[in-house]
Protein backbone atom coordinates (compact mmCIF):
# COMPACT_ATOMS: atom_id res chain seq x y z
CA UNK A 1 0.00 0.00 0.00
CA UNK A 2 1.38 3.44 -1.11
CA UNK A 3 0.71 6.34 1.75
CA UNK A 4 1.94 8.74 -0.78
CA UNK A 5 4.03 10.61 2.59
CA UNK A 6 6.65 10.47 4.34
CA UNK A 7 5.88 10.37 8.63
CA UNK A 8 7.64 11.96 10.88
CA UNK A 9 8.39 8.52 12.44
CA UNK A 10 9.95 7.05 9.33
CA UNK A 11 12.21 10.33 8.68
CA UNK A 12 13.32 10.25 12.01
CA UNK A 13 14.27 6.89 11.41
CA UNK A 14 15.64 7.56 8.02
CA UNK A 15 17.43 10.21 9.43
CA UNK A 16 19.18 7.87 12.39
CA UNK A 17 20.11 5.79 9.65
CA UNK A 18 22.47 7.62 7.81
CA UNK A 19 24.60 7.69 11.20
CA UNK A 20 25.41 4.22 12.05
CA UNK A 21 26.75 5.38 15.10
CA UNK A 22 22.94 6.41 16.35
CA UNK A 23 22.30 5.18 19.79
CA UNK A 24 18.04 5.68 18.65
CA UNK A 25 17.92 7.86 21.56
CA UNK A 26 17.66 10.71 19.81
CA UNK A 27 15.08 9.27 17.60
CA UNK A 28 13.14 7.85 20.31
CA UNK A 29 12.67 11.49 21.66
CA UNK A 30 11.72 13.03 19.01
CA UNK A 31 9.13 10.67 17.84
CA UNK A 32 7.65 11.79 21.88
CA UNK A 33 8.18 15.39 20.55
CA UNK A 34 5.83 14.45 17.77
CA UNK A 35 3.30 12.83 20.00
CA UNK A 36 3.10 15.36 22.65
CA UNK A 37 2.56 17.68 19.77
CA UNK A 38 -0.20 15.81 18.95
CA UNK A 39 -2.02 15.78 22.59
CA UNK A 40 -1.11 19.79 22.45
CA UNK A 41 -2.85 20.42 19.37
CA UNK A 42 -5.79 18.41 20.88
CA UNK A 43 -6.00 20.18 23.67
CA UNK A 44 -5.38 23.64 22.24
CA UNK A 45 -8.24 22.83 19.65
CA UNK A 46 -10.91 22.11 22.15
CA UNK A 47 -9.55 24.05 24.83
CA UNK A 48 -12.57 26.59 24.96
CA UNK A 49 -15.07 23.69 25.02
CA UNK A 50 -13.21 22.19 28.28
CA UNK A 51 -12.58 25.35 30.40
CA UNK A 52 -8.72 25.75 29.31
CA UNK A 53 -8.69 29.12 29.15
CA UNK A 54 -7.63 31.84 31.02
CA UNK A 55 -5.11 32.33 33.68
CA UNK A 56 -4.42 29.64 36.75
CA UNK A 57 -3.51 32.75 39.10
CA UNK A 58 0.57 32.01 39.54
CA UNK A 59 3.15 33.31 38.12
CA UNK A 60 5.60 31.03 36.27
CA UNK A 61 9.31 31.49 37.00
CA UNK A 62 10.25 34.47 34.86
CA UNK A 63 7.16 36.96 36.08
CA UNK A 64 4.52 36.23 33.54
CA UNK A 65 1.21 35.12 34.33
CA UNK A 66 0.45 31.51 34.02
CA UNK A 67 -2.13 30.20 31.50
CA UNK A 68 -4.19 27.00 32.28
CA UNK A 69 -2.72 25.99 29.16
CA UNK A 70 1.06 26.41 30.18
CA UNK A 71 0.72 24.64 33.06
CA UNK A 72 -0.97 21.72 30.88
CA UNK A 73 1.64 22.12 28.10
CA UNK A 74 4.18 21.47 30.82
CA UNK A 75 2.96 18.82 31.98
CA UNK A 76 2.44 17.38 28.60
CA UNK A 77 6.06 18.01 27.20
CA UNK A 78 7.60 16.21 30.73
CA UNK A 79 5.35 13.76 30.94
CA UNK A 80 6.36 12.48 27.30
CA UNK A 81 10.37 12.70 27.90
CA UNK A 82 9.88 11.12 31.19
CA UNK A 83 8.77 8.28 30.05
CA UNK A 84 11.75 7.48 28.04
CA UNK A 85 14.30 7.29 30.54
CA UNK A 86 16.60 8.81 28.45
CA UNK A 87 16.60 12.99 29.69
CA UNK A 88 18.63 13.35 32.94
CA UNK A 89 17.02 16.87 33.07
CA UNK A 90 14.27 19.53 31.60
CA UNK A 91 15.20 23.27 31.53
CA UNK A 92 11.16 24.49 31.17
CA UNK A 93 10.16 28.40 31.00
CA UNK A 94 7.35 27.25 33.64
CA UNK A 95 9.86 24.81 36.14
CA UNK A 96 11.37 27.36 38.86
CA UNK A 97 14.78 25.11 38.40
CA UNK A 98 15.97 22.26 36.29
CA UNK A 99 13.69 19.18 36.96
CA UNK A 100 15.68 16.08 37.59
CA UNK A 101 14.13 13.05 35.89
CA UNK A 102 16.92 10.39 35.66
CA UNK A 103 20.81 10.16 36.87
CA UNK A 104 20.91 6.48 34.95
CA UNK A 105 23.58 5.72 32.38
CA UNK A 106 21.49 6.05 29.45
CA UNK A 107 19.73 9.22 30.40
CA UNK A 108 22.41 11.05 28.29
CA UNK A 109 19.93 13.89 27.27
CA UNK A 110 19.03 17.45 28.33
CA UNK A 111 15.53 18.70 27.01
CA UNK A 112 15.23 22.59 27.33
CA UNK A 113 11.79 23.67 26.42
CA UNK A 114 9.38 26.95 25.96
CA UNK A 115 6.68 24.36 26.10
CA UNK A 116 3.74 26.94 25.05
CA UNK A 117 5.20 30.15 23.09
CA UNK A 118 2.39 33.39 22.85
CA UNK A 119 0.42 32.74 25.80
CA UNK A 120 -1.10 35.71 25.23
CA UNK A 121 -2.70 34.39 21.68
CA UNK A 122 -4.40 31.30 23.80
CA UNK A 123 -7.68 33.13 24.36
CA UNK A 124 -8.45 34.67 20.96
CA UNK A 125 -7.56 31.82 18.54
CA UNK A 126 -4.19 33.23 17.98
CA UNK A 127 -1.41 30.80 16.79
CA UNK A 128 0.74 29.19 20.00
CA UNK A 129 3.76 27.51 19.70
CA UNK A 130 6.41 24.67 21.29
CA UNK A 131 9.91 25.52 21.32
CA UNK A 132 12.95 22.69 22.05
CA UNK A 133 16.14 22.36 22.37
CA UNK A 134 17.68 18.53 22.58
CA UNK A 135 21.65 18.40 23.79
CA UNK A 136 23.70 15.54 25.02
CA UNK A 137 25.31 15.50 28.06
CA UNK A 138 29.06 15.81 28.44
CA UNK A 139 30.87 12.31 29.46
CA UNK A 140 30.87 12.80 33.13
CA UNK A 141 28.88 10.62 35.40
CA UNK A 142 28.47 13.30 38.01
CA UNK A 143 24.52 14.04 37.73
CA UNK A 144 24.49 18.29 37.44
CA UNK A 145 22.38 19.06 34.82
CA UNK A 146 22.40 22.46 36.09
CA UNK A 147 25.92 23.19 35.98
CA UNK A 148 26.64 20.71 32.34
CA UNK A 149 23.47 23.13 30.46
CA UNK A 150 25.31 26.29 31.53
CA UNK A 151 28.79 24.84 31.04
CA UNK A 152 30.72 23.85 27.59
CA UNK A 153 30.30 20.27 28.14
CA UNK A 154 26.13 19.87 26.95
CA UNK A 155 26.27 19.47 23.07
CA UNK A 156 22.92 20.98 21.52
CA UNK A 157 21.95 17.87 18.88
CA UNK A 158 18.48 18.53 17.90
CA UNK A 159 16.01 21.79 17.78
CA UNK A 160 12.71 22.81 16.53
CA UNK A 161 8.99 24.15 16.93
CA UNK A 162 6.09 23.22 16.88
CA UNK A 163 3.47 25.57 15.04
CA UNK A 164 -0.07 25.88 16.37
CA UNK A 165 -2.13 27.71 13.88
CA UNK A 166 -4.72 27.28 10.39
CA UNK A 167 -2.86 24.12 10.65
CA UNK A 168 -0.16 22.02 13.08
CA UNK A 169 3.36 22.41 11.99
CA UNK A 170 6.19 20.54 13.24
CA UNK A 171 9.38 22.16 12.15
CA UNK A 172 13.48 19.92 13.16
CA UNK A 173 16.40 19.48 12.73
CA UNK A 174 19.44 17.23 13.66
CA UNK A 175 21.67 19.72 11.86
CA UNK A 176 21.30 17.79 8.53
CA UNK A 177 19.00 19.95 6.66
CA UNK A 178 15.46 21.76 8.48
CA UNK A 179 12.17 19.58 7.66
CA UNK A 180 8.53 20.99 8.30
CA UNK A 181 5.82 18.16 9.30
CA UNK A 182 2.04 19.24 8.79
CA UNK A 183 -0.37 17.33 11.17
CA UNK A 184 -2.55 15.01 8.84
CA UNK A 185 -5.41 15.42 12.00
CA UNK A 186 -7.89 12.09 10.39
CA UNK A 187 -4.83 10.32 9.70
CA UNK A 188 -3.15 11.42 13.46
CA UNK A 189 0.34 11.28 11.81
CA UNK A 190 2.56 14.14 11.04
CA UNK A 191 3.35 14.02 7.35
CA UNK A 192 6.03 15.72 5.54
CA UNK A 193 5.21 18.98 3.80
CA UNK A 194 8.48 21.23 3.91
CA UNK A 195 11.08 19.16 2.57
CA UNK A 196 14.61 21.15 3.76
CA UNK A 197 13.72 24.63 4.49
CA UNK A 198 16.05 26.90 3.00
CA UNK A 199 15.92 30.45 4.89
CA UNK A 200 15.75 33.22 1.78
CA UNK A 201 18.82 35.47 1.92
CA UNK A 202 16.51 38.32 2.04
CA UNK A 203 12.87 39.13 3.00
CA UNK A 204 10.15 41.55 3.12
CA UNK A 205 8.74 41.82 6.19
CA UNK A 206 10.27 42.41 9.75
CA UNK A 207 8.35 41.65 12.97
CA UNK A 208 8.82 44.07 16.35
CA UNK A 209 6.77 45.08 19.00
CA UNK A 210 6.93 48.85 17.83
CA UNK A 211 4.98 50.14 20.66
CA UNK A 212 8.25 49.84 22.80
CA UNK A 213 10.37 51.51 19.87
CA UNK A 214 11.07 54.87 22.07
CA UNK A 215 12.72 52.78 24.21
CA UNK A 216 15.35 50.94 22.12
CA UNK A 217 18.75 51.84 21.29
CA UNK A 218 18.63 54.56 18.94
CA UNK A 219 20.71 52.94 16.28
CA UNK A 220 17.96 50.17 16.10
CA UNK A 221 15.07 53.11 15.55
CA UNK A 222 17.40 53.84 12.72
CA UNK A 223 16.97 50.58 11.56
CA UNK A 224 13.38 50.83 11.63
CA UNK A 225 13.10 53.99 9.81
CA UNK A 226 15.57 52.57 7.20
CA UNK A 227 13.10 49.18 6.59
CA UNK A 228 10.31 51.87 6.58
CA UNK A 229 11.53 54.31 4.10
CA UNK A 230 10.62 53.21 0.22
CA UNK A 231 13.23 52.75 -2.01
CA UNK A 232 13.04 50.65 -5.38
CA UNK A 233 16.67 49.52 -5.72
CA UNK A 234 16.37 48.16 -2.08
CA UNK A 235 12.64 46.67 -1.66
CA UNK A 236 11.64 49.35 0.76
CA UNK A 237 9.47 50.03 2.59
CA UNK A 238 9.26 46.28 4.37
CA UNK A 239 5.70 45.15 5.76
CA UNK A 240 4.98 44.32 9.68
CA UNK A 241 3.96 41.66 11.15
CA UNK A 242 3.59 40.68 14.08
CA UNK A 243 1.22 38.08 16.28
CA UNK A 244 2.69 38.00 19.60
CA UNK A 245 3.86 34.21 19.52
CA UNK A 246 7.51 34.19 18.58
CA UNK A 247 7.31 30.81 16.49
CA UNK A 248 4.54 32.00 14.44
CA UNK A 249 6.42 35.16 13.38
CA UNK A 250 9.88 32.77 13.09
CA UNK A 251 7.99 30.69 10.94
CA UNK A 252 7.08 33.42 8.65
CA UNK A 253 10.89 34.73 8.17
CA UNK A 254 12.34 31.18 7.97
CA UNK A 255 10.00 30.25 4.70
CA UNK A 256 9.54 33.54 3.42
CA UNK A 257 12.33 35.56 4.70
CA UNK A 258 12.82 38.67 6.96
CA UNK A 259 13.89 39.64 10.26
CA UNK A 260 12.08 39.33 13.93
CA UNK A 261 13.70 41.29 16.99
CA UNK A 262 13.10 41.39 20.34
CA UNK A 263 15.80 43.88 21.42
CA UNK A 264 16.29 45.34 25.16
CA UNK A 265 13.68 48.23 26.29
CA UNK A 266 13.27 49.51 29.45
CA UNK A 267 11.19 47.20 31.20
CA UNK A 268 13.61 44.28 29.40
CA UNK A 269 17.36 45.90 30.03
CA UNK A 270 18.34 42.34 29.18
CA UNK A 271 15.69 41.62 26.22
CA UNK A 272 12.28 39.64 27.17
CA UNK A 273 13.62 36.28 25.22
CA UNK A 274 15.17 33.33 27.02
CA UNK A 275 18.69 32.59 25.76
CA UNK A 276 18.09 28.25 26.45
CA UNK A 277 14.50 28.10 25.67
CA UNK A 278 13.83 30.16 23.28
CA UNK A 279 16.71 32.52 21.36
CA UNK A 280 19.32 28.78 21.01
CA UNK A 281 17.10 26.10 19.55
CA UNK A 282 15.33 28.97 17.03
CA UNK A 283 18.85 30.05 16.40
CA UNK A 284 20.28 26.20 15.81
CA UNK A 285 17.14 25.95 13.59
CA UNK A 286 17.45 29.36 11.48
CA UNK A 287 21.38 28.47 11.06
CA UNK A 288 20.93 25.27 9.66
CA UNK A 289 18.48 26.83 7.29
CA UNK A 290 20.86 29.46 6.24
CA UNK A 291 19.97 31.93 8.11
CA UNK A 292 21.50 34.16 11.15
CA UNK A 293 20.74 34.44 14.87
CA UNK A 294 22.10 37.10 17.14
CA UNK A 295 21.76 39.59 20.09
CA UNK A 296 22.48 42.59 17.18
CA UNK A 297 26.12 42.35 19.07
CA UNK A 298 27.18 38.83 19.02
CA UNK A 299 25.52 35.35 17.84
CA UNK A 300 22.93 33.52 19.50
CA UNK A 301 25.18 30.64 19.19
CA UNK A 302 28.10 32.26 21.18
CA UNK A 303 26.33 33.27 24.13
CA UNK A 304 27.23 31.40 27.24
CA UNK A 305 24.02 31.00 29.32
CA UNK A 306 24.81 31.92 32.79
CA UNK A 307 21.41 31.22 34.40
CA UNK A 308 18.38 28.61 32.81
CA UNK A 309 16.09 31.21 32.53
CA UNK A 310 18.22 34.44 31.25
CA UNK A 311 17.29 36.50 28.63
CA UNK A 312 19.00 37.69 25.80
CA UNK A 313 18.07 40.30 22.61
CA UNK A 314 17.51 38.45 19.88
CA UNK A 315 17.69 39.71 15.66
CA UNK A 316 16.49 36.51 14.18
CA UNK A 317 15.81 35.57 10.54
CA UNK A 318 17.68 36.33 7.07
CA UNK A 319 20.50 36.58 6.88
CA UNK A 320 20.93 40.36 5.19
CA UNK A 321 18.29 41.62 7.26
CA UNK A 322 20.11 40.27 10.40
CA UNK A 323 23.73 41.67 9.16
CA UNK A 324 22.03 44.89 8.51
CA UNK A 325 20.54 45.25 11.92
CA UNK A 326 24.04 44.40 13.41
CA UNK A 327 25.42 46.66 11.51
CA UNK A 328 23.02 49.51 12.20
CA UNK A 329 23.74 48.37 16.29
CA UNK A 330 26.99 49.22 15.39
CA UNK A 331 27.74 52.46 12.97
CA UNK A 332 23.91 53.70 12.56
CA UNK A 333 24.00 53.09 9.05
CA UNK A 334 23.76 50.39 6.50
P1 LIG B 1 5.73 33.25 26.04
O1 LIG B 1 4.27 33.19 25.72
O2 LIG B 1 6.42 31.92 25.97
O3 LIG B 1 6.03 33.97 27.33
O4 LIG B 1 6.48 34.05 24.88
C1 LIG B 1 6.00 35.30 24.49
C2 LIG B 1 7.08 35.99 23.72
C3 LIG B 1 7.12 35.72 22.24
O5 LIG B 1 6.45 34.59 21.80
C4 LIG B 1 6.49 36.94 21.63
O6 LIG B 1 7.03 37.23 20.37
C5 LIG B 1 6.78 38.01 22.62
O7 LIG B 1 6.91 37.38 23.87
C6 LIG B 1 5.68 38.99 22.68
O8 LIG B 1 6.01 39.96 23.59
P2 LIG B 1 5.27 41.41 23.62
O9 LIG B 1 3.87 41.14 24.03
O10 LIG B 1 6.06 42.18 24.61
O11 LIG B 1 5.38 41.98 22.22
MN1 LIG C 1 7.91 32.06 24.44
MN1 LIG D 1 5.88 30.11 27.00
Amino acid sequence: MSTGGVTLNRHILEEEQRHPEATGHLSALLVQLGFAAKILAREIGRAALVGKFGLVGEKNPTGDSQKKLDVFANDTVVEAFAQTGLVAGIVSEELDEVKILSCEGKARYILCTDPLDGSSNTDINGALGTIFGIYRRGTSDRCDVQSEILGQDAQQMAAGYVMYGTSTLLVYTCGHGVHGFTLDRELGEFLLSHDNIRCPRRGRTYSANLARAREWHPNLQRFIDYLTHGNEVTKRPYSLRYTGALVADLHRSLVEGGVYLYPADGGHPEGKLRLLYECAPLAFVVEHAGGRASTGWQLIRDVQAKSIHQRVPLVIGSSHEVALCERFLATGQP
